[in-house]
């Protein structure tokens, strides 16, 4: 755990955490961060708690220590949002201290109560304020649905620093930089790839929400961003207001000037058309993503097919219906509402057909909207006429996408 001066009178306590399944799913190679924060006025406050995942409080206290922050001093627990990567600490501190309050709302205060047990809570609502002393004067701002119900940003107006949680966040663990003016290219490449996973991964379902929340954080004076998770903006808290902006649009259908190719194959008729396939994007200049169903994690494949304007779907027919790694990874896509996508599938059948049967299904059931072009299905090998199809469609879909590109 790391400790970092925001400004006068606020810091960041920050730990990277890695191995782990984010919400018990996600597989995230790169890691994540907790932050953490700490306003000191005549009384002290922290906004979320970072040490709910490893369970020990005393890295969070020694670390308070450094910062002449006495546990025992703490007056206020605010949280931005329930969920336990943020609030799981709370009994522990309980522990020590009897009279602390909480600070979240209504719809947390609920859950802070079944969690944790706990009824010392201040509930506040849009606009309130908390005045520390000292010229410290926190306001709260719902943002509803971002990522649960329950979320709050806190702004603390004198410094003009917007805690922004689980928003404007990014997976990805922080090594020497912590601040986006210290951000060397290379990281700063690896900072956008993580929160587009992050964003993919986490957000995405909630797009809806996350846009009246950009629309929130433009309406405040901000000097610096300082999120649950990732680097703290304070040179231009801009670029990751318009970052957010743009996964927006992604979620909507827009993406990156690329194809990611989504594909499976059994006994390699599939993957002949998909060779055909492949040569044309590169003859095109097209980039483009292959993504081996089902030997990707989820989180990598939901955040590839997010950031692309174009999807190619390579996948047979199997047992009357799609080949079933394909189907869960689409259905997933479905589950996260990544939609509006440019798209086109080709592939194999043997005895019967069934997968556009069931693509059909998976893309209604879920509202994905995708913009498909025309199919192309053949019975065991692709034959010349089959790959002059192909070829015809993938330079359809290189066009239909070239209108969804949003860098
Ligand atoms: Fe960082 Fe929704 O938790």
């Amino acid at each position: 755990m790391k400790v970092l001066k925001i400004a006068d009178g606020i810091h960041m306590l920050t730990m990277n955490v890695e191995d782990i399944l984010f919400e018990g799913i996600w597989e995230i190679v790169n890691g994540v961060t907790l932050n953490s924060y700490i306003v000191q006025g005549e009384k002290t406050a922290i906004i979320d708690g970072v040490i709910g995942w490893d369970g020990i409080p005393e890295t969070l206290y020694k670390n308070l220590a450094e910062i002449g922050v006495e546990p025992k001093n703490i007056d206020y627990l605010i949280v931005n949002h329930m969920e336990p990567d943020h609030s799981g600490w709370i009994s522990n501190f309980r522990k020590i201290k009897e009279d602390f309050t909480v600070i979240c709302t209504d719809k947390a205060a609920k859950m802070v109560a079944s969690f944790y047990g706990e009824d010392k809570i201040r509930v506040v609502k849009e606009g309130d304020t908390l005045d520390l002393g000292n010229g410290k004067v926190l306001s709260f701002h719902p943002v509803p649905n971002v990522h649960w119900p329950d979320t709050m940003y806190t702004y603390e107006r004198n410094s003009k620093t917007l805690f922004s949680c689980d928003m404007f966040g990014t997976f990805g663990r922080m090594g020497e930089h912590y601040f986006d003016d210290e951000l060397t290219p290379e990281e700063i490449e690896f900072f956008e790839f993580e929160g587009i996973r992050y964003y993919s991964n986490v957000m995405a379902t909630f797009t809806p929400s996350v846009k009246k929340a950009v629309e929130k954080a433009k309406s405040l004076e901000i000097n610096t961003i300082a999120p649950g998770h990732g680097p703290v903006y304070r040179k231009n808290p801009q670029k990751i207001i318009d970052e957010y902006s743009r996964y927006s649009r992604y979620a909507e259908g827009a993406g990156k000037n690329e194809v990611t190719i989504l594909w499976g194959s059994m006994y390699g008729m599939t993957a002949k058309a998909l060779d055909y396939a492949e040569n044309i994007l590169q003859r095109e200049g097209v980039k483009y993503n292959k993504l081996q169903m089902p030997l990707e994690s989820d989180s990598e494949m939901v955040a590839t097919v997010f950031k692309s304007a174009g999807i190619i779907i390579a996948a047979p027919t199997y047992e009357y219906r799609l080949f079933p790694p394909v189907a869960a990874a689409l259905d997933e896509l479905g589950r996260k509402k990544i939609k509006g996508k440019a798209a086109f599938r080709f592939g194999s059948y043997g005895w019967s057909g069934g997968a556009e049967k069931e693509l059909s299904e998976i893309i209604e059931r879920n509202k994905m909207g995708w913009d498909f072009i025309e199919s192309v299905e053949f019975e065991g090998a692709p034959r010349k006429e089959d790959l002059i199809k192909i070829e015809t469609r993938v330079l359809e879909l290189i066009k239909k996408m070239k209108e969804k590109v949003v860098e």
